[in-house]
């Protein structure tokens, strides 16, 4: 009998309907659509003005239970990436699991920053081998637009709202998810942090008047890592599983920066036209970046193509998985 591997059997995404342009930024900040294009990649971004992360975790959810026609009353465990959650405690999926009536699903948040959802994938994937659950949904949300800071130009034009959902089910025809690897390292935290608000620096006064519940970061410095590590993370799951560039055939890339993307896929050895690319539309969304690639493609994927998800993030965190895409759309 073959091994049980944990499979993707649906995606959804979900964003809001209001966009931000580079244009529209530009009369905020001293910035420029040239700028931010030949830097980025990023031409708009989505921002959710009414609700939080959980509401754009319940559409992505809801939406991939009608699309899968999955009874919200089957899913087992639900597992939400995100650094927005609706609060400190309690945790964001426990919301969702209310909001979209999944009763019997125990549920919980995972921060591992834009690696998030490959965390969550990746823990997700454990119980499902062990024959134990048949079917979890692992979510990517935030409203990055609540923690960004719109006098900061350097990153008020980074970020944007979104939330991506998957189902994983079992899967005995060798299709799935094939590998991982995932790492951490915690002497990067200043470089990307939102300061305030926890138990470092508890909100006050001070934290508000100093601006430290927005997003900070040292660009230069985490571009010199996040280039880096991506790129040998997605090189790295490639030799261990004995792939070739020409073997894989999607690169599934967090959204941070093109330049990120297109060094990564150099170094993997895998042409532009396998790389899914949908910054220019929504931005960096952080742990949705990888599901909504997924929900706009997904109609090109097949039945067993090979696919390399890769991201880095604040942490720092950074990882990459092997997998081989379970069906046809
Ligand atoms: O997703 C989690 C991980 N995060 C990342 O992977 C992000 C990694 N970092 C980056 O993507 C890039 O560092 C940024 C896009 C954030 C910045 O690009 P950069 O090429 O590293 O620019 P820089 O920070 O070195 O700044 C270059 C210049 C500076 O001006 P001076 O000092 O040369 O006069 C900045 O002040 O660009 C200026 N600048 C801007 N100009 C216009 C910075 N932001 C802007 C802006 N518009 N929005």
């Amino acid at each position: 009998m073959m091994k049980i591997r944990a499979a993707i059997t649906g995606v959804n995404g979900f964003v809001p309907d209001e966009v931000l342009s580079n244009d529209d930024l530009a009369k905020i900040v001293d910035t420029s659509d040239e700028w931010i294009t030949t830097r980025t990649g990023v031409k708009e971004r989505r921002v959710l003005r009414q609700g939080a992360s959980s509401d754009l975790a319940s559409s992505a959810v809801q939406g991939l239970l009608k699309k899968t026609n999955t009874n919200p009353l089957d899913i087992e465990l639900l597992i939400v990436a995100t650094v927005t959650p609706d609060y400190l405690f309690p945790s964001t999926a426990n919301i969702v699991c209310d909001k979209v009536g999944m009763i019997n699903a125990w549920s919980f948040d995972l921060n591992a920053a834009c690696s998030g959802f490959l965390y969550a994938l990746s823990t997700a994937i454990q119980f499902i081998e062990t024959g134990r659950y048949k079917k979890i949904i692992v979510v990517g949300a935030d409203k990055m637009t609540s923690i960004v800071d719109y006098t900061d130009r350097t990153t008020c034009v980074l970020f944007g709202d979104a939330g991506g959902a998957i189902l994983l089910e079992p899967n005995e025809e060798g299709l799935g998810v094939q590998d991982f690897i995932l790492r951490c390292d915690g002497s990067g935290r200043e470089l990307l942090v939102q300061p305030g608000g926890g138990s470092m620096n508890p909100a006050s006064v001070e934290t508000v008047e100093n601006r430290m519940h927005y997003i900070r970061q040292e660009g230069k410095q985490v571009f010199k890592f996040a280039v880096t590590n991506m790129a040998e993370v997605s090189a790295e799951i490639m030799e261990k599983n004995k792939l070739k560039g020409e073997d894989i055939a999607w690169l599934v890339p967090h959204q941070a920066n093109l330049r990120i993307i297109d060094a990564t896929a150099d170094r993997m050895g895998i042409t532009k036209d396998k790389v899914m690319i949908n910054i220019h539309k929504y931005g960096n969304t952080t742990a949705a970046t990888l599901p909504l690639c997924l929900w706009d493609y997904e109609k090109q994927l097949k039945k067993g193509d090979n696919i390399i998800l890769s991201a880095f993030g604040g942490g720092f965190t950074w990882g990459a998985v092997y997998l081989k895409w379970a069906y046809n759309s």
